[in-house]
C-alpha cells in the first residue's frame, strides 16, 4: 500500500474542493465551460498527486534496500577503481562517490565463481538490516561473475589503524575508547538479538571494526559468510575465534569471545598475537590470566596514552567485562545485550579481576 503524506492530502481536498465549486457555479452560470475547466483542473491535479506518491515509493526504497549497481556504474563511481582502501580475506575495498555525492567503500567479493540465483535476495535480506552500529549496506552488483557490495563509507577507517599506534599524539583517549566498546557491543547484540535474522557475525576484529567522522564504531562485514555462501564453514581469523568453535558449530557466544578479545586490544594498545614482544608475553590473554593471578592486571594498560594511564581505575573495571566473554566455558559468557547493560552501568560484572 502506498502511503500518502500530508502535502498528498492536502492536494488532494484542494482538488475535489475545486471540483464541486466549480461545478455548482458551472450549473448556475455558463455551465459546459466551467464543467470543462474542472475536468482540466481534475487532470492536472490527479497527475501531480500521482507523481507524488511514485516520488514518495522511490524514496521508501532506496532508505530501505540496497540499490543494484552494474559494473559500468560502479567503474565510474570509483573512477576505474582508482583509489583502494585495502584488502581483505574476500577481495580488495575501493573508495567511491555516488552521483548524489555521498561517498562509499565498494568492496570486490573475488574469486567465487558466477553469480548464483540466491546472491541479490540474500543481499536485500542482510541490506535491510539497520542500526546506528552496524556499517550500512547501500548497493550490490551481481553480473555474471562480479560481486561486490556498497557501503557507506568510514571516514576514520578501521580500528586496528587507531589502536596499535605507538605514537603518543595519535593514540586515542579512554573516553573515545570506551565510546568505542559500548559502540561495538550494541551492534553485536541487535545482529545477534533484536534484528529479525539473528545473525552471527563469526568475524570479529578491529580490522571489521569501522570508525566514522566523529569516532562513532560501527561493526563492518556482518552476513558476509551467508553473502559467500559459506555460513556453514566459515572460520574466523586465528587469534579471535572462540576456543570451543573448532570443535563444534558456532553459536553468538563466538562472537561475545572475539568481543572479548578486540576489548582487550582496545584497552592494551597491542595485538592478541604480537609477534614483537617477549616469547612469554607474545600472547595477550596468556598474559591477562597471567596478570590476572598476579593482582596486577593494571600493568596492562596501554601506555602509549597518558589519558588511559590517568583512567586506569576505569580501563580495570571494563577489563572485567573482557574477562567475563573470554570465558573458555561459553555458556557462562553473557549475551551482548547484557553486555550493554553492564557498559552502560546498569548491571554488575561477575567475573572478577586485580
Ligand atoms: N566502509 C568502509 N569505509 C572505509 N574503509 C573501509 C570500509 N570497508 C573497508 N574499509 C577498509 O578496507 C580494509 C579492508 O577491508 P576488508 O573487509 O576487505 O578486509 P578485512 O576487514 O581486513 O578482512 P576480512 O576480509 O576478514 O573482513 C579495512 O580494513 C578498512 O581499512
Ligand atoms: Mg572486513
Amino acid at each position: 500500500m502506498m502511503e500518502m503524506s500530508p502535502r498528498c492530502y492536502f492536494l488532494l481536498t484542494t482538488l475535489v474542493i475545486l471540483l464541486i465549486t466549480s461545478i455548482i457555479l458551472g450549473i448556475l452560470v455558463e455551465r459546459h465551460l466551467l464543467i470543462m475547466s474542472a475536468f482540466i483542473v481534475v487532470v492536472i491535479c490527479a497527475g501531480l498527486i500521482f507523481r507524488l506518491l511514485k516520488k514518495g515509493l522511490q524514496q521508501v526504497k532506496a532508505g530501505c534496500l540496497p540499490t543494484p549497481f552494474s559494473y559500468q556504474e560502479l567503474n565510474n563511481i570509483t573512477k576505474d577503481f582508482a583509489t583502494k582502501l585495502g584488502e581483505g580475506g574476500f577481495g580488495s575495498v575501493f573508495r567511491g562517490t555516488l552521483p548524489s555525492g555521498s561517498e562509499v567503500a565498494v568492496k570486490h567479493l573475488d574469486g567465487f565463481g558466477p553469480v548464483n540465483e540466491s546472491f541479490a535476495a540474500d543481499v536485500q535480506t542482510i541490506g535491510s538490516i539497520r542500526h546506528f552500529n552496524l556499517v550500512r549496506l547501500v548497493g550490490f552488483c551481481a553480473e555474471k561473475f562480479n560481486r561486490f557490495l556498497v557501503y557507506e563509507f568510514m571516514a576514520h577507517g578501521s580500528l586496528d589503524q587507531w589502536i596499535f599506534k605507538e605514537k603518543q599524539d595519535v593514540a586515542l583517549g579512554w573516553q573515545i575508547r570506551k565510546n568505542i566498546i559500548l559502540d561495538i557491543a550494541k551492534g553485536l547484540a541487535y545482529l545477534h538479538e533484536d534484528c529479525n535474522q539473528n545473525i552471527i557475525h563469526l568475524d570479529i576484529k578491529p580490522e571489521n571494526i569501522l570508525l566514522d567522522d566523529n569516532f562513532n564504531a560501527k561493526v563492518s562485514d556482518f552476513g558476509l559468510p551467508i553473502l559467500i555462501g559459506k555460513h556453514q564453514t566459515m572460520r574466523g581469523t586465528p587469534g579471535y575465534m572462540a576456543p570451543e568453535w573448532l570443535i563444534s558449530v558456532a553459536t553468538e557466544k563466538a562472537d561475545v569471545y572475539s568481543f572479548g578479545i578486540v576489548v582487550l586490544e582496545i584497552l592494551c594498545g597491542r595485538r592478541n598475537v604480537d609477534g614483537s614482544q617477549r616469547e612469554e608475553d607474545r600472547h595477550l590473554l596468556g598474559l591477562f590470566k597471567r596478570k590476572q593471578e598476579e593482582g596486577r592486571v593494571v600493568d596492562l594498560v596501554d601506555k602509549c596514552s597518558d589519558d588511559m594511564q590517568s583512567n586506569a581505575v576505569s580501563v580495570v573495571e571494563t577489563m572485567k567485562v573482557a574477562a567475563w566473554c573470554l570465558q573458555t566455558e561459553y555458556v557462562k559468557r553473557p549475551s551482548m545485550s547484557a553486555v550493554v547493560k553492564l557498559l552502560e552501568g546498569s548491571a554488575d560484572v561477575v567475573v572478577d579481576v586485580k
